[in-house]
């Protein structure tokens, strides 16, 4: 069956002077998929999405999103799209009711289809109760709720949510996640979402984009993804040392498919974690290695991510968690 689609780029980039904050990315996106742009902070995912939603002009290339080119019919496009950006919105001086029928008014909504929309909203982010009540006594996650809400209004085709969930509390986040399946079940339409969580790209997107540095690097369901990357669990070893020579040995145990370093954790990918573990640790002893703490887990994509660019996706969180413990407290990984 030939898939319509709803967003369809090609070559595009975006340079701010020397640097290039998206390079000559190319994708598409089929009506009533839900999609997802995974990368680390400064890997061009908003400004991606400014491009994509006609905020920003592209340097080259092109991107046609819901009906038209985003260059040459930004206004056509904007009336088809929803768009939640990543910083918050909403107007604190107002209630939550009333940021939204002003949104509702801008669209040129009926009164009569602008009210029960909003309703209906409301009741699907479960801010019903709250609906009167200022934005400024909202929480975080009840505000994201809202803006979310807020850019459905006028029933776009499309929805773009800019790091939905960035820093909210877990019980938030899947809240969050929550509605949007339900969205995606009863109203079919497409989304568009950029994240550095690999939990939410893996939870909602049926495809994602891995995008590092402004380029993709890999795209697929996130079982393909994980299918790609040899063995099927990663043994993370955490050392108060790295010995020089411990990757070459390491690498050459007969069930060791890679192996890397990053500040002192030491992941290795193998076919069993169960198996394996007690002959890498006696290997890693061997080295010198004092070993603090081990792990097994399955394969995510985050081992996606360290496959493909050789760094994790959370970098910067695991440098302000070890910042916050001191040196040796292991960070937990796993599922
Ligand atoms: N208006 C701008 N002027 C100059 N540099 C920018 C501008 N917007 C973004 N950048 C740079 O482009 C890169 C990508 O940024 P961004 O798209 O915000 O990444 P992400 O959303 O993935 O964190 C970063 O290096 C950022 O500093
Ligand atoms: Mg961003």
């Amino acid at each position: 069956m030939q898939e319509n689609k709803a967003i369809e780029v090609s070559g595009l980039t975006k340079k701010f002077g020397a640097l290039t904050a998206v390079d000559n990315v190319s994708f598409d996106v089929s009506e009533g998929e839900f999609f997802g742009f995974l990368g680390p902070n400064g890997a061009g995912k908003t400004t991606l999405i400014r491009i994509l939603t006609t905020l920003l002009k592209p340097t080259s290339g092109g991107a046609v999103v819901a009906c038209c080119d985003v260059a040459k019919f930004p206004e056509r496009v904007r009336r088809e799209i929803g768009v939640v950006p990543q910083a918050m919105t909403s107007d604190l001086d107002l209630t939550g009711y009333e940021n939204m029928d002003i949104y509702g008014r801008f669209y040129g909504m009926p009164s009569r289809e602008r009210k029960e929309r909003i309703a209906y909203l409301l009741e699907l982010v479960g801010l019903t109760q709250r609906a009167n009540d200022l934005v400024a006594a909202y929480s975080g996650g009840m505000r994201r709720r809202l803006e979310i809400a807020r850019g459905l209004v006028h029933r776009p085709k499309l929805l773009f949510l800019d790091e939905p969930t960035i820093g909210l509390d877990p019980q938030s986040r899947q809240n969050i996640w929550g509605f949007l399946k339900k969205l995606m079940e009863g109203d079919r339409m497409t989304i568009f979402l950029t994240t550095h969580y690999m939990e939410e790209a893996e939870e909602l997107c049926r495809r994602i984009a891995i995008i590092d540095s402004g380029k993709i690097v890999v795209i697929g369901s996130p079982d393909e993804l994980k299918s790609r990357i040899p063995g099927n669990d990663s043994i993370v070893l955490t050392v108060d040392n790295i010995p020089q020579d411990i990757i070459a040995r390491i690498d050459k145990l007969s069930f060791v498919h890679k192996s890397s370093v990053e500040e002192n954790k030491i992941r290795v990918f193998v076919e069993s974690g169960a198996n394996n573990l007690p002959g890498l640790i006696d290997e890693a002893r061997l080295s010198g290695a004092k070993i603090l703490s081990a792990s097994i887990h399955e394969q995510s994509l985050e081992d996606v991510f360290i496959h493909y660019t050789g760094k994790s996706i959370r970098e910067e969180e695991v440098k302000k968690v070890s910042f916050l413990v001191g040196a040796g407290i292991p960070r937990k990984w796993g599922r």
